[in-house]
């Protein structure tokens, strides 16, 4: 897995997909979330993959321990490099999530790495404690479910670029914090509440960024892309 900025492909089709890769001659790291998942199965995954770009599948599990084991199972199958789970399904099933994927991956083949969703960065402080009843500030629930997460043994977590450098600090460097809700300076926010510039990411402690409409919805997405990566790497 490399720690290209990782573009979201939130297209309705393949055919989508494919138009946008077109204007790419790079191995990219792309995401495949919920939206192309549903309407295109798991062909999708295997075409982008022949085309030799590295993916991180989101469709964010929670289920039952038994399912989202078995689920896994499937996942690990298709030769994902990154898949995660929403942490709020607990313990058991993070680790029910990390035993199918182990079980699904082919001898010899690496296991993609496994990482759960805090909180989503559409989400505020105050939507979570009306509407999930929790009764503590966004930061310490996302720590929260950062450590659960650490103790069923995943490799790290889905948050807000706010929250990377204390997930870092209680979790170790090597603990990843993948962070979507990465907007350039002057740029539409869109429905993302908490939300960091590639720069302002890698300054507060994100592994890798997950850039979608910041790129996909650029008149120029090469030149978009480009921008994302200087600044990303920059330090
Ligand atoms: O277009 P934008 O850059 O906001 O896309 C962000 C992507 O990251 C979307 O695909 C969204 O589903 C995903 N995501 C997120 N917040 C999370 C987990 C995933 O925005 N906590």
């Amino acid at each position: 897995m490399n720690n290209k900025p990782i573009i979201a492909l939130d297209f309705p089709s393949d055919k989508d997909v494919f138009q946008f890769l077109q204007h790419f001659n790079e191995p990219l790291f792309v995401k495949i979330g919920m939206e192309l998942y549903m309407q295109e199965g798991p062909d999708i995954v295997r075409k982008v993959k022949e085309q030799g770009h590295d993916i991180f599948l989101d469709l964010k599990l929670h289920d039952i321990p038994n399912t989202v084991k078995s689920a896994m199972k499937g996942l690990a199958r298709l030769g994902v490099d990154l898949v995660n789970v929403h942490a709020a399904g607990g313990k058991q099933m993070m680790e029910g999530a990390l035993e199918g994927l182990e079980a699904g991956t082919a001898a010899g083949n690496q296991r993609a790495a496994l990482i759960a969703v805090t909180q989503l960065t559409s989400t505020t402080e105050e939507q979570m404690q009306a509407e999930q009843k929790i009764n503590l500030s966004l930061q310490d629930s996302v720590l929260h479910y950062a450590q659960l997460t650490k103790q069923a043994g995943l490799n790290g977590v889905v948050c807000s670029v706010h929250e990377a450098r204390a997930i870092a600090d209680i979790c170790g460097e090597d603990f990843l914090r993948v962070t979507p809700g990465i907007r350039m300076l002057g740029g539409d926010t869109h429905d993302q509440k908490r939300i960091a510039t590639p720069d302002g990411a890698r300054q507060d402690g994100s592994s890798l960024i997950v850039v979608g409409r910041a790129i996909t919805g650029a008149a120029d997405p090469v030149a978009a892309y480009k921008e994302v990566c200087e600044l990303w790497e920059e330090k």
